[in-house]
């Protein structure tokens, strides 16, 4: 089965496709952070108008790797995201599928981002734990299989690319801040601040990253008068970011602990960190497995759409002329398939 997949939540728009027998076809993104880096963040109107322009061609890129007549199924993001953004993809799906005459599906754009490790080879077999750490979420998930997925914990505050961001804003590191920081934390030296762990000395497994902004504020205050103002941003960056993968690897041990799962999937924008990679090593050392999604697969884009859709447009799911587009949509609420 081949399913053309449209992502277009936010500020990416992806398209691609995807066969249940030979992989992944063909995939594109087209990124608008110029668009909106003047702004220093997402404009959601101009998020859509660039999507209804950027759409179209992008599907007619992708359909250059297949005949139209062999695609069997259309899969969009219906949310969560900016509305005005997801009413484009929805739009420009449903309409392509009724035109085609074939059947579309309505995709969860964290389902996407979970499930985009299988896109690699020897993907995860079920079950395993999922940490999702996007911009909009930081989110640790039991996953069963496809569709049952029970939330253990999420961040009460920020998620923790949202802390990235928004104290990379504060460091005048402008958009899209967390690659930056990750970037400029390279410099920072060890050791120079401590920020705390949130929330690790309670048991249990959410999260909290707002206060994490605020010291990272707070020490750029006391410090800019007596410090040389490009290595102080870097300590602060570094000491930050060790905050950040140091919480999530200690929610992450416990959460494999607490459940005996072997098997741990990190996926979404901040999977993409490299710190935070090098530090979940350590899991692997004590015997855990785990699984990102490629780097360009870490971040927004249509083929974790077109994939999260083929599976489930191959279990005879679809949405039978419906039209959605949700801005709030809480995964956990995903019927089984
Ligand atoms: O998953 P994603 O593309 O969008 C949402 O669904 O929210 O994640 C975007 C987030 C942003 O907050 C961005 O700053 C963060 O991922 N991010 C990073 C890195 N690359 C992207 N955070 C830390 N280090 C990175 N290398
Ligand atoms: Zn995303």
């Amino acid at each position: 089965m081949k399913v053309l997949g449209i992502e277009t939540s936010c500020d990416e728009t992806g398209v691609a496709i995807y066969d249940t027998e030979q992989g992944l076809l063909a995939h594109t993104l087209y990124s608008q952070i110029d668009l909106h880096a003047q702004f220093g963040g997402v404009v959601p109107e101009l998020a859509s108008r660039d999507h209804v322009r950027k759409l179209i061609p992008l599907i007619q890129e992708v359909m250059h790797e297949v005949h139209l007549k062999t695609v069997d199924g259309i899969a969009y993001t219906a949310g969560p995201g900016l509305i005005g953004a997801l009413l484009v993809g929805a739009a420009v799906g449903r309409s392509l599928a009724w035109a085609w005459r074939i059947p579309s599906l309505a995709v969860h754009h964290l389902e996407g981002h979970l499930l985009a490790p299988m896109l690699e080879e020897n993907p995860p077999a079920f079950p395993f734990i999922a940490l999702l750490v996007s911009g909009g979420h930081t989110q640790l998930f039991k996953v069963l299989g496809v569709g049952q997925y029970e939330l253990l914990g999420e961040s009460i505050d920020d998620a923790a690319g949202e802390a990235f961001d928004k104290t990379a804003k504060l460091l005048g590191l402008g958009y899209p801040g967390g690659a930056a920081l990750a970037n400029l934390a390279k410099n920072g030296r060890a050791n120079v601040f401590q920020f705390p762990r949130p929330m690790t000395q309670k048991s249990g497994l959410d999260f909290s990253f707002s206060g994490l902004k605020t010291c990272a504020l707070t020490t750029w205050q006391k410090n800019q008068p007596i410090c040389e103002e490009t290595q102080l941003k870097a300590d602060i960056a570094h000491a930050f970011q060790e905050a950040v993968v140091d919480t999530l690897l200690i929610k992450c041990k416990r959460a494999l602990q607490q459940t005996g799962l072997k098997r741990l999937i990190v996926a979404g924008g901040v999977s993409a960190n490299h710190r935070l990679r090098e530090a979940f090593l350590s899991l692997e050392k004590s015997g855990y497995k785990i699984y990102y999604p490629r780097l360009i697969f870490c971040t927004d884009n249509g083929a974790m759409i077109a994939y999260a859709g083929a599976l489930r447009l191959q279990q005879n799911q679809q949405d039978n002329l419906k039209f959605q587009a949700r801005p709030r949509w809480l995964l956990a609420e995903l019927a089984s398939c």
